[in-house]
């Protein structure tokens, strides 16, 4: 028997990452390939032409798995009964800014729309912030929709975990899909920590393999932590094709589990554990299983790690205080 189609939500639609992803929900990417799905495409009025020219392609493209568009420039009618939330809504870093820097714009629009959604979505909504400051726009929504529960709200820093995959896999010239188990530590920011400590490739280490504690300390973290800037650099855009797909793992990740033996990278709401602050949504190694997430526990944190869990959580903290003050 054919399933029910699954309401998806994604916001700021007709943007560049928006473009990227409809798409891909639309073929099964995000949910599977036998799982139909009503794509729900949010934008703000000066955007609403172009989102209908998304719909319009959209319908022009004869997706089997798609069974119904609703593109609307109305938050209500877009939250309203989604399952998943893909919140890319917002305003892009240009060249020269932090991720920080757009804080301001962003944050006010995850307050306004994170009751939209506690009123409007579907129970157990699952929820993707994507739109940067990332972690902090999804302390906002999660804080502004107490009702939405705290697991359901996540942020997206698979995209740094993927980089961070294609990174070891160029250094080692071997395929992407056997480097396992990398870790992305706190904060979708500079500040970001990309740990190798507990990476495979088959049953070898990382970091027998690499040879070169010197890389690995080094130019790999740092090259992964500046990969956005990076591409802004180059494309004079913010990424968006690595970033429709990461966002896909995650949600596919989340919904229909992590393969044995494998943990990715998920910013979620901290219960302290690692003793990095509670409350904040830091990326942890996370397992999922039945819808849901679980922080991968008893990992080994040397002295060089620890300083980059603090540096990285102070941030989200310090963000933290940051996102009110602009709220207020
Ligand atoms: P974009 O400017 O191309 O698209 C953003 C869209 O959001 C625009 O169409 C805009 O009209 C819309 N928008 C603005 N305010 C809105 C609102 N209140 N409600 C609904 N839509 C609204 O930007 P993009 O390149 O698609 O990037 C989107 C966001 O994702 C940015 O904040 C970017 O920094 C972030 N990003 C995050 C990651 C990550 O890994 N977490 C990766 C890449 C980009
Ligand atoms: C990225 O990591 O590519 C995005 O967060 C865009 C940015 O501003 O770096």
């Amino acid at each position: 028997m054919a399933k029910e189609p699954v309401r998806v939500l994604v916001t700021g639609a007709a943007g560049q990452i928006g473009y990227a992803l409809v798409p891909m929900i639309a073929r099964g990417i995000m949910l599977g390939a036998d799982q139909p799905v009503i794509l729900h495409m949010l934008d703000i009025p000066p955007a609403a032409e172009a989102l209908n020219g998304v719909k319009m392609e959209l319908v022009d493209a004869a997706f089997p798995l798609l069974k119904g568009v609703v593109a609307t420039t109305d938050v209500v009618e877009a939250c309203t009964g989604v399952n998943v939330a893909v919140m890319v809504g917002g305003f892009p870093r240009k060249e020269g800014m932090e991720r920080k820097d757009v804080m301001s714009k962003n944050v006010s629009i995850y307050k306004s729309q994170a009751s939209a959604l506690e009123l409007h979505a579907a129970p157990n909504c699952k929820v993707l912030v994507v739109a940067n400051p990332a972690n902090t726009n999804a302390l906002i929504l999660k804080e502004f929709a107490p009702s939405i529960p705290a697991k359901n709200i996540t942020c997206l820093t698979r995209l740094d975990h993927n980089r961070a995959l294609g990174q070891i896999s160029e250094r080692l010239n071997v395929q992407v899909s056997v480097v396992k188990n990398v870790i992305i530590w706190g904060n979708h920011s500079s500040t970001q920590y990309p740990d190798v400590h507990h990476a495979t490739v088959g049953d070898k280490p990382v970091r027998e393999l690499v040879k070169d504690d010197e890389w690995l300390n080094g130019e790999f973290i740092t090259t992964v932590q500046q990969r956005g800037a990076a591409i802004i650099k180059a494309r004079k855009l913010s990424s968006a094709l690595s970033a429709a797909s990461a966002a896909c793992d995650h949600i596919r990740d989340w919904v229909l589990g992590t393969p044995e033996g494998t943990f990715v990278s998920m910013g979620v709401c901290s219960d302290g554990s690692y003793n990095v602050p509670a409350g904040v949504i830091y990326s942890f190694p996370v397992t999922c299983k039945n819808g849901e997430w679980t922080i991968v526990q008893g990992l080994a944190i040397d002295e060089f790690s620890r300083k980059k869990l603090d540096l990285t959580g102070a941030e989200l903290v310090e963000e933290k205080e940051l996102a009110y003050s602009c709220l207020s």
